[in-house]
């Protein structure tokens, strides 16, 4: 029997546990949206390799609506075009400087035959797309693509039919577009519309041959490889790059056996990998509904591109030394489930400041591996995957990521400066990110490009930057953020998520103040 006295006791006990647990909710909401405190040396006495521009590639595949209306919309068409392609998405490219562009595919370039799409439109036949759906009328093909990257000033890179296509097929496809002599496929171009041969430098042998290109062994596809790069001849002054096909995720034997057994009939190796929320390809989450949870998961699934680079990298170490071989990250970006009534081929997703986060995370990551990372092609370029641009009709609205890409630019072809980040983790129940990702750049001029990232949703961060070796008098910046993590462009809305001037630092001697908004990317120009 409890005394009346000692009830007193429990009530008592209990209130005051009431109390403390209060106490402690409110100090832990205080501590959740508390700044992350960071330091940052950006070690401008030690400048490493140059960022090689076309890290900034992008990639254009015949596959829902990026050929056919985002780009090519046919000489007759009311919306504005020059040669049958849009001129609003030519004006918004050009803005992100694309320096490469991969076309006809992924996997539908192992079913695609280029006779198909030359000589006069009305006559070229129309091909089912096995690959993604549809029929193809072949409208956009050799001419209008180097058309597109002529008017983009981008390289074109060319990915050859291995999975349904022959050594002849694509050496003969090289000739068309490459030779200046009196030859008949030469002479056919010159027919065609086309007197000067073209210049292209990266050919592809064939797209993910451990899959849609045609299931092979690694060991197989390295003596396909070797076969068919042996025909990929220089014509006129021409001077082609041979790409093979490299692995996927942790796909490290197919590197291993490629590497030792075709390193040398190379100059580049490619690496796919696709950022799913969840991780499961049955279903991958979707690109506009998620929580926090869902953020946090993209985030930590996307930062793994650091370790596939570091892995796949050092099986290239074993055999190249000197790294002469490139690894061409030529797919990568996000990857959700189809929005509802959307068709399933077309792989059309909206992009949020999600997205933006990932892209920028990436392009820090490509930066410190720029000594092997030669190239990467975000998938796609427009309406498919993690897009720049989306259209409807004459509509054209530009995505987080384009902004991303656009604050970017800064960084193509400067000079990687490495940098020593010292940020608290961003945990969510177990799994933790950092939460600061950064990059650093020195361009031909001398300015100083910073980029930092704060992955948190909800806590900004204050960085300490120290520049040694850099004496500098002025700061300008950008920066991308938004109210919500699933804040989007909309046709109707084409402004939520976009740049505006940034000016939360301070300059205090050789040392650089900046704080910087939860779910934010930041670039900042130092002179
Ligand atoms: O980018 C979409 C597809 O993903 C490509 O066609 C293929 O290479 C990859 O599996």
């Amino acid at each position: 029997m409890h005394s009346r006295r000692q009830l007193n006791v429990c009530l008592l006990l209990l209130v005051l546990a009431a109390l403390v647990l209060t106490n402690l909710t409110r100090f832990s909401e205080a501590q959740t949206t508390e700044s992350y405190k960071v330091t940052l040396a950006i070690r401008v006495d030690q400048p490493r390799w140059v960022i090689n521009r076309n890290i900034y590639g992008q990639f254009a595949e015949h596959l829902g609506r990026l050929i056919y209306d985002g780009i090519w919309v046919g000489e007759e068409s009311p919306i504005p075009n020059t040669r049958g392609i849009r001129n609003d998405v030519v004006m918004a490219l050009k803005e992100l400087h694309v320096p490469v562009l991969r076309w006809p595919g992924g996997c539908f370039a192992d079913e695609y035959h280029w006779r198909d799409g030359i000589g006069p439109r009305d006559k070229r036949p129309r091909r089912p797309n096995s690959s993604w759906g549809g029929v193809d009328t072949n409208a956009f093909g050799t001419h209008e693509f180097l058309d597109l990257c002529a008017m983009l000033g981008a390289d074109p890179y060319i990915n050859g039919n291995v999975g349904s296509g022959s050594p002849q097929e694509m050496m003969e496809w090289i000739e068309y577009m490459t030779s200046a002599a009196d030859s008949d496929l030469a002479n056919l171009r010159r027919r065609n519309g086309r007197d000067k041969p073209w210049n292209i430098p990266y050919f592809a042998v064939g797209n993910e041959t451990w899959g849609c290109g045609g299931n092979m062994r690694p060991e197989y596809y390295a003596d396909v490889y070797r076969h068919f790069a042996t025909f990929i001849k220089n014509h006129s002054g021409n001077r082609i790059q041979r790409l093979a096909v490299g692995g996927y995720d942790e796909n490290y034997n197919w590197t291993e056996v490629l590497m030792s057994q075709a390193a040398k009939q190379m100059d580049g190796l490619s690496l796919h990998y696709y950022t799913l929320p969840t991780g499961n390809w049955n279903e991958k989450g979707s690109a506009t509904e998620f929580d926090e949870k869902g953020w946090h998961a993209t985030l930590l699934r996307t930062l793994r591109m650091d370790e596939f680079i570091q892995k796949h990298g050092a099986i290239m170490d074993k055999y190249d030394p000197e790294k002469r071989v490139g690894l061409m990250v030529d797919e990568w970006g996000t990857w959700y489930d189809k929005e509802p009534g959307r068709d399933m081929g077309a792989l059309y997703q909206q992009n949020t400041m999600r997205d933006a986060i990932v892209a920028a995370v990436n392009l820090n990551i490509f930066h410190k591996h720029a000594d092997r990372v030669r190239m990467a092609n975000i998938a796609q370029m427009i309406n498919v995957l993690q897009a720049m641009l989306l259209t409807d009709k004459e509509k054209l609205v530009l995505t987080p990521t384009y902004h991303v890409f656009r604050m970017y630019r800064v960084h193509q072809g400067a000079t990687m400066i490495p940098i020593d980040l010292s940020a608290p983790e961003y945990k969510l129940g177990d799994a933790t990110v950092p939460s600061v990702s950064a990059s650093a750049s020195r361009d031909g001029e001398g300015r100083l490009h910073v980029s930092l990232v704060n992955l948190d949703p909800n806590r900004p961060a204050e960085i300490s930057a120290t520049l040694a070796g850099a004496g500098i008098k002025t700061v300008t910046g950008e920066v991308l953020t938004s109210a919500a993590m699933n804040a989007m462009n909309t046709f109707d809305q084409p402004n939520t998520v976009k740049p505006v001037p940034f000016k939360e630092y301070k300059l205090e001697s050789s040392r650089l103040l900046v704080s910087i908004p939860p779910k934010s990317v930041v670039v900042l120009e130092l002179r």
